[in-house]
């Protein structure tokens, strides 16, 4: 069941921890990815890795072009980064771990990313100057134990937490983001 409350929230050790390759494509990872694609869409997202719903598991779903007809999944098993290189560019990034919050993150404008999808292919994506681009690079740094958060200097990203502290205490829900500053 496709629900908000499947989302884990930060601060979580989850959302810290190295995730484990997945070794072989078995029905439950069908299913995970299929929950996970349920709650993106639920929440409005445009990616979700697998240890935001708690899962310790390499697995992304993406969508950055999706309305309420047409919707354009992508499922990466495994994801890597083989290239990340042309000009750095901040944008404002919301994440559904972070209700209530955007941080600018500064990350390179052009990345080659290699993944399986669910049948196992061998898949090769390639993103520039595009929400695609940053969407790869926030999750696939999911897997790693990495959030936006962790791309700022530590006082910036103090000020960040307490005003997510704020947002979550003001009742801000998975989705929910705040105007890009
Ligand atoms: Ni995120």
């Amino acid at each position: 069941m496709a629900s908000i409350d499947d989302i884990v929230l930060a601060p979580d050790d989850r959302l810290k921890t190295e995730c484990a390759p997945i070794e072989e494509i078995t029905d439950d990872i069908r299913s995970l990815a299929e929950r996970m694609l349920e709650d993106m869409y639920a929440t409005e997202g445009c990616g979700l890795a697998a240890p935001q719903v708690g899962e310790l598991v390499q697995l992304v779903v993406i969508d950055v072009d999706y309305t309420k007809t047409k919707k354009n999944p992508y499922v990466l098993v495994n994801p890597r980064i083989i290239v990340a290189d042309g000009e750095e560019r901040e944008t404002g990034e919301g994440c559904l771990s972070f209700p209530g919050i955007t941080v600018r993150v500064s990350r390179p404008s052009h990345v080659v990313v290699e993944a399986r999808n669910l049948d196992g292919d061998l898949m090769r994506y390639e993103a520039s100057d595009n929400l695609m681009a940053i969407c790869l690079q926030h999750e696939i740094d999911h897997l790693h134990g990495i959030t936006m958060v962790d791309h700022l200097k530590p006082l910036a990203r103090m000020r960040k937490m307490h005003e997510f502290e704020e947002a979550l205490a003001a009742g801000a829900r998975p989705g929910d983001v705040e105007a890009d500053e």
